[in-house]
């Protein structure tokens, strides 16, 4: 086996292996991070951090659906000073570390991720599934407003930018497309899936929100279509995310066109050890099957 890399290069990265921590469902303490990275994981992505403190939705925000979990938790961060503040603590050690950042205006998203690329983060992934960005209903469902907001981030930042899509749009490849117009160095393929749970006994919805975002299982097939399509679309890098659990999820990723992958719902549902069940899984399949590195399947599904 000594022979398998899966060391991988991502938009400039080099990172020990391809998995990372989708963004939000860990939080972003340099304690809490480190724990992933120690467990097997290449990168470490921080929950989505914006300008200022911000309480989120009130409960209840998390319900488990068949094979996913629905979450509408508005964003709840302690500001992006906050973290500054933890991430000397994970560069002491020499994590990998990724940023996810919004703003609820063009300027605070800049804003944000000047002080983050400034402040040492190795990478910067801008979280599109934030509603009211130039009057926009949703940023990622406008490829205009997309595009202009990666440009303007781009433009003051000196670390690769990652645009994370949202899958809640009619066109997912114009999206992309943009994305990769405005200068994005890669994406994030995909956030969560608009949903809505009833509870039958009250006769009402679950969530205080009404609507959150479906991850976990539900999700793949959707997600995958997504990367399938954004990979006909772009040159640049695709991290994928969406219901992976195991290694084997993570290799029809790779083979769909992703070049790295994120878990997000099944290290709720599974734990961190996941993260090292999916390097040892997949370097047993690319032993398997004759390859040395990770990059040698990424995009094999699209090769007649
Ligand atoms: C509880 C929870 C919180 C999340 N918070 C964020 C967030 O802060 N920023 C973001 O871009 N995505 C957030 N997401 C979406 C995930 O990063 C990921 O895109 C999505 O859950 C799909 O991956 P999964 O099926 O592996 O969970 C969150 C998801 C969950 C379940």
């Amino acid at each position: 086996m000594a022979e398998i890399r899966l060391a991988i290069e991502l938009a400039g990265l080099r990172l020990r292996n391809p998995t990372m921590n989708a963004a939000g469902v860990l939080g972003l303490t340099a304690g809490l991070l480190r724990r992933v990275y120690e467990e097997g994981a290449g990168a470490v992505v921080t929950k989505s951090l914006g300008l200022k403190p911000r309480m989120g939705h009130p409960n209840p925000t998390v319900v488990y659906v068949e094979a996913g979990l629905i979450n509408a938790m508005g964003l709840p961060n302690p500001g992006v000073e906050y973290f500054l503040g933890e991430l000397g603590r994970l560069k002491a050690e020499g994590i990998p570390v990724i940023a996810s950042f919004f703003g609820e205006t063009l300027e605070e998203f800049v804003e944000v991720a000047s002080r983050l690329s400034e402040g040492g983060v190795d990478a910067l992934e801008l979280n599109c599934s934030c509603p009211n960005v130039e009057g926009v209903g949703l940023l990622g469902s406008d490829p205009g407003a997309v595009e202009r907001v990666t440009e303007a981030v781009k433009g003051c930042v000196d670390v690769p930018l990652f645009v994370k899509l949202s899958p809640n749009v009619s066109d997912i490849a114009q999206v992309a497309r943009a994305a990769e117009q405005g200068g994005a160095d890669g994406l994030t393929a995909v956030n969560t899936l608009r949903a809505v749970a009833i509870d039958v006994e009250t006769r009402r919805p679950i969530l205080s929100n009404v609507t959150g975002g479906l991850s976990g299982p539900a999700l793949k097939p959707v997600a995958l279509r997504c990367v399938w399509e954004a990979a006909e679309e772009v040159e640049i890098p695709i991290i994928g995310c969406g219901g992976i659990s195991n290694w084997r999820d993570a290799v029809e990723y790779l083979l769909c066109g992703a070049s790295a992958i994120q878990v997000g719902t099944a290290v709720m549902s599974r734990g961190l050890g996941v993260f090292r069940e999916i390097d040892e899984g997949l370097r047993r399949y690319l032993e398997a099957n004759g390859f040395k590195e990770v990059s040698e399947i990424v995009g094999l599904a699209h090769k007649a």
